[in-house]
């Protein structure tokens, strides 16, 4: 038995220590919002936040998550930043299928919160990592453009 810092909370987790944090989140707790894509660190739909950097929950086992604090898409708009990302991800109407959104909102905030002003190569790096099918691309670097000059005229 093991207890992560998920989302605010302590959560035990009875499972072996070398469990991806995805399955942890998904099957045993039902935090189904962060998605399973790839299975291999390639597409980004598992994005979570380990200690506010993103880090891919497919291949990150709950060992390593022990001691950080845990945040999933479930939380995130209880986050300053992240309530101003999902704000612009609903007025720009970002999602097409849904299914890559949480580990790009995941991604963009984790971005904001180190950058509140990133440029066009800050954001093509920092999103990268995060693939998506449906081609949302352009709707995705705007909403964080978006977030971004909220964030600017709040601070
Ligand atoms: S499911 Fe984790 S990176 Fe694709
Ligand atoms: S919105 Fe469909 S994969 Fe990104």
């Amino acid at each position: 038995m093991i207890t992560l810092n998920i989302n605010g909370k302590p959560r035990q987790i009875d499972l072996p220590t070398d469990t991806p944090l995805l399955w942890a989140l998904r099957d045993y707790l039902g935090l189904t919002g962060t998605k399973f894509g790839c299975g291999m660190a390639l597409c980004g739909a598992c994005t979570v936040h380990l200690d506010g950097e993103p880090a891919r929950a497919c291949v990150t086992p709950i060992s390593a998550a022990v001691g950080k604090k845990i945040v999933t898409i479930e939380a995130i708009g209880q986050d300053a930043t992240g309530q101003k990302v999902q704000d612009a991800w609903l007025t720009l109407s970002v999602p097409q299928c849904g299914y890559c959104q949480s580990g790009q909102i995941m991604a963009a905030t984790a971005l904001l919160k180190q950058n509140p002003k990133p440029s066009d190569a800050d954001i093509d790096k920092a999103m990268s990592g995060n693939i998506c099918r449906c081609g949302t691309y352009p709707r995705i670097r705007a909403a964080i453009k978006q977030a971004a000059g909220s964030t600017e005229r709040k601070s």
